[in-house]
């Protein structure tokens, strides 16, 4: 029904006011008391889908990935949808607008979307009140820089990320992998992340012991445009500076075979869905292998089918994460998934 009824309505509209319609209808339908229905629709229970890693307890081991619930408005009614973890971000120190619009464009003959939102998000310390609530489902703690802060300051505004968001998520992310803040990406050098990582685990392990509660996972998410050697590079980082894990991938600056107009392709951002899939289950294989499993993975980019999850599965990823699958595909997407590892446990 998704497939032949929603989207092609859903479509005909821009995409930017399509996501926030969804995000009111989506809340408005919770509160009228239909939860329960999209659990009956979407949810999967079976204790064979459950995944410990780092410390935590995933109920199924597919996330809702970064960007789509920017300021921890949904989290709760999202997880409805059978997603076993919600990321929410990229959250900033200060409130920021993004870029101008229009800067979320389809390529529906690619099943992808390029997208230049630049960290538009209300800061974290708003979203911090939304996450006073109880929480459904585990939630990752996506955290960058504002736009104004040069990269040689950037290191305070992830601590002030980190520390509003101590008590309110279960896991952080670390993102410098986003195309969309100019030099962003300029943070994955060794030297620069090396620095970041080490600092906010100082940071980690003050404000634990502070507070005498168990230290905050740590991951760092990072882009599919890296080189063999930058990912060696991040072999070793995540070595020596202990964190928990890595993200992998971000959207990619590439253009490469793609069908669509090229007045399209010409639009400057982040490049997500199917075309991104091979390049990301890629870095995934390249990571587990080279680093011969030492860190669990999350794998991202271009799931669109469960076929396309047990790949980055198989590839090495612990846990999988969506974001333009949920959009081209449904919710319906997330309990196909579930089924399919089931049934490939079996
Ligand atoms: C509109 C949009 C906004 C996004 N915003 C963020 C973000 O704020 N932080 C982040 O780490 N990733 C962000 N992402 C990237 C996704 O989390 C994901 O890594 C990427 O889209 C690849 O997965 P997909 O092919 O399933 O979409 C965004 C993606 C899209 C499409």
């Amino acid at each position: 029904m998704y497939r032949y009824l929603i989207r092609p309505f859903l479509f005909l509209f821009d995409p930017e006011r399509v996501h926030y319609w969804s995000f009111s209808s989506i809340k408005l339908f919770s509160s009228l008391g239909l939860s329960g229905l999209f659990k009956y629709l979407f949810l999967i229970e079976d204790r064979r889908l459950e995944r410990e890693l780092f410390g935590l307890k995933f109920k199924n081991p597919v996330g809702l990935a970064a960007g789509f619930d920017k300021n921890a408005v949904l989290y709760n009614e999202l997880s409805n949808f059978g997603f076993g973890f919600v990321e929410i971000g990229t959250l900033t120190p200060k409130p920021q607008e993004g870029n101008p619009k229009k800067r979320l464009f389809r390529l529906k003959e690619d099943q992808a979307i390029i997208n230049r939102m630049g960290f538009n998000n209300k800061g974290v310390f708003d979203a911090v009140e939304h996450l006073k609530k109880k929480h459904k489902v585990l939630i990752g703690g996506n955290i960058g820089k504002n736009k104004v802060t040069p990269n040689s300051e950037a290191i305070k505004d992830y601590l002030i990320c980190f520390d509003a968001l101590f008590n309110h998520v279960d896991y952080f992310v670390v993102n410098v992998s986003s195309p969309n803040t100019p030099g962003l990406r300029e943070l994955q050098d060794k030297e620069p992340l090396t620095a970041l990582l080490n600092e906010l685990q100082l940071e980690n392990t003050k404000y634990s012991s502070r507070q005498e509660v168990s230290r905050k996972p740590i991951l760092l998410k990072i882009a599919p445009d890296l080189t063999d050697d930058q990912l060696m590079d991040i072999i070793d980082i995540v070595a020596v500076t202990k964190i928990d894990g890595v993200i992998a991938t971000n959207t990619t600056i590439s253009r490469e075979n793609l069908k669509s107009h090229q007045l399209l392709l010409e639009e400057a951002g982040g490049l997500s869905g199917k075309p991104l899939k091979d390049r990301s289950t890629e870095v995934i294989r390249f990571l587990s292998e080279k680093s011969n499993k030492a860190f669990p993975i999350i794998g991202v980019g271009g799931i669109h089918s469960a076929e396309d999850a047990l790949e980055k599965l198989e590839a090495g990823a612990d846990l999988i994460q969506l974001w333009t699958g949920f959009v081209y595909e449904g919710p319906g997407l997330v309990k196909r998934i579930n089924k399919a590892i089931l049934n490939s446990a079996n």
